[in-house]
């Protein structure tokens, strides 16, 4: 496949270990571009560089806590003094809370999506901004999820923390309208990554995850799927097209999936197996001493 993404452009993928943005960085990098992939967990960003180097893809990596911006600062120079150059920063470094009622997710929960999901983001922005701006190129894409677009009851902080990234995103790009710079969102729709198999939910509100692997049925793709995506929204083919909003679980993609497991349904075929590691979390605040009224 070709993407029109030009060898020798160097691309960083905040959380770029795993999941969609370990797939990100390997479509990148198929076109010949040179990756650097970040995290927080130096074993996972070892693991990722070797499993890139062995398919003799250009790679480098950095363990990087997108929370902290002097971290992010260290990535953006290490980009720079090991390939010469940065022309792609994909904001897709990401996390949830527990699913469940606002109220019983430990607080440190929700202040950690709100340092990764929205500091995480604000930071990538500002330090590859600070470059693009100055070289009048590069292409700056902020990963988005459920909930951009509006609210979600049970995964509250996570969906407020994107619609707070797409509002920015698009902002940004209107003040940097013009500058050569492209500055885009991405939604990728529903991945099967670790994002959603490790289903982390309030105690009690365990049965949901029965809707989650429905959810799944109907949606899920794999990562190379949005990875495509992604690298297309990196390449050439978006040039002047700074703005773009892209959405991969738009109503078209939500009816063919719903339709298809509706299809399954009638026709009785036996529906595949989704394994969902199951964490049961503690409530934080516990309600059955409320006053009856
Ligand atoms: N999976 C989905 O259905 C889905 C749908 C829509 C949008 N998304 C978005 O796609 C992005 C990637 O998600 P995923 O599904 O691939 O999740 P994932 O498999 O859990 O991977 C998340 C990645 O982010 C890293 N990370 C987490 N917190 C970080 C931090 N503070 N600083 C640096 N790295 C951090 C993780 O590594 P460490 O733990 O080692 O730091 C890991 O590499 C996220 O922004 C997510 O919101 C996912």
């Amino acid at each position: 496949m070709t993407s029109g993404l030009p060898e020798a452009k160097v691309a960083v993928i905040t959380g770029g270990t795993r999941g969609l943005g370990l797939a990100i960085a390997q479509a990148c990098a198929r076109e010949g571009a040179a990756v650097i992939v970040a995290s927080r967990t130096p074993a996972s960003v070892e693991q990722a560089v070797l499993s890139l180097k062995k398919e003799g893809l250009q790679a480098s990596g950095q363990p990087c806590n997108v929370a902290d911006l002097a971290q992010v600062e260290e990535l953006a120079e290490h980009a720079l003094n090991i390939f010469g150059r940065l022309d792609v920063w994909v904001n897709n470094a990401g996390l949830s809370a527990a699913h469940g009622p606002t109220i019983d997710v430990l607080p440190g929960e929700v202040t950690q999506v709100i340092q990764t999901n929205i500091l995480g983001a604000y930071h990538g922005s500002l330090v590859a901004l600070r470059h693009f701006l100055r070289q009048g190129k590069g292409k700056l894409i902020n990963v988005l999820g459920r909930g951009s677009r509006q609210p979600v009851p049970y995964g509250n902080a996570y969906a407020a923390s994107k619609a707070w990234l797409r509002s920015f995103t698009l902002a940004l790009a209107k003040e940097y309208k013009g500058s050569g710079v492209g500055i885009y969102t991405f939604n990728p729709g529903l991945v099967d990554t670790d994002l959603l198999r490790k289903f982390r939910v309030i105690a009690g509100y365990e049965e949901r995850a029965k809707m989650l692997r429905m959810i799944m049925r109907m949606w899920a793709k794999p990562p190379q799927v949005a990875a495509r995506k992604a690298l297309w929204i990196a390449s050439d083919a978006t040039d002047g097209r700074t703005g773009l909003d892209i959405n991969l679980l738009g109503p078209a993609a939500l009816v063919s999936g719903a339709l298809r497991e509706g299809v399954r349904h009638l026709l009785r075929r036996p529906s595949p197996a989704i394994e969902l590691n199951v964490i049961s979390v503690p409530a934080a605040f516990d309600l059955s001493d409320r006053e009856q009224t």
